[in-house]
């Protein structure tokens, strides 16, 4: 069970949380849904609203699914959780039922727009966000070559601009 929380109260630190602890990307509704582990992703402000924003290359099936829905979720676990982030962040949805796999138990949330959204009941905190804004990247938008590097087989990302609806923190 989920209680929604004021931004103002977060605990997390967003660079460990997103960048060494890892969280799963949901996109799509109870009837059509697939999540991807990541661990690129900020969290701050734009246009006056609290944001996350994504980076998904488009190889992904996430990706499809982003494209194919207003929101998306992102959920933060507990520690215990990591074999099964690891295993999400290594097989396509396209290719595996990955709730099958995990074990991971699907739960929905209601969305001011359209249909629910999907996290999972092992999360521990969920932001819950509505897509402002999209673009892809490409090499035009490096300043540093080196920046090239991550692209040398033209996998580019597109990166999500998620207004944040809502956060549910588990009780
Ligand atoms: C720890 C970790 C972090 C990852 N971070 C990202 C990321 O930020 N962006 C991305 O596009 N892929 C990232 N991936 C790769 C995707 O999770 C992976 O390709 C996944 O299989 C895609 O699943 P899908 O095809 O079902 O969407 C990460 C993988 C791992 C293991």
């Amino acid at each position: 069970m989920y209680v929604e929380v004021p931004v103002e109260v977060l605990q997390m630190n967003p660079f460990t949380a997103i960048g060494k602890d890892s969280f799963l990307i949901t996109a799509g509704t109870p009837d059509k849904y697939n999540t991807m582990t990541a661990s690129w992703g900020s969290m701050g402000v734009l246009w006056g609203r609290n944001i996350v924003t994504l980076y998904v290359r488009k190889s992904r099936y996430t990706h499809q699914l982003l494209e194919e829905n207003d929101g998306f979720t992102v959920s933060f676990f507990p520690p215990d959780m990591k074999k099964q982030l690891l295993w999400c962040g290594s097989h396509s949805g396209r290719d595996f039922d990955k709730v099958k796999e995990t074990g991971l138990q699907p739960t929905f949330i209601s969305s001011p727009r359209g249909p629910e959204r999907v996290t999972f009941k092992a999360a521990t905190l969920v932001f819950s966000c509505t897509k402002a804004a999209c673009y892809d990247l490409d090499n035009s938008h490096f300043l540093l070559n080196q920046i090239n590097d991550f692209y040398l087989d033209g996998d580019f990302h597109t990166v999500y601009i998620g207004f944040i609806d809502s956060i549910l923190s588990s009780q």
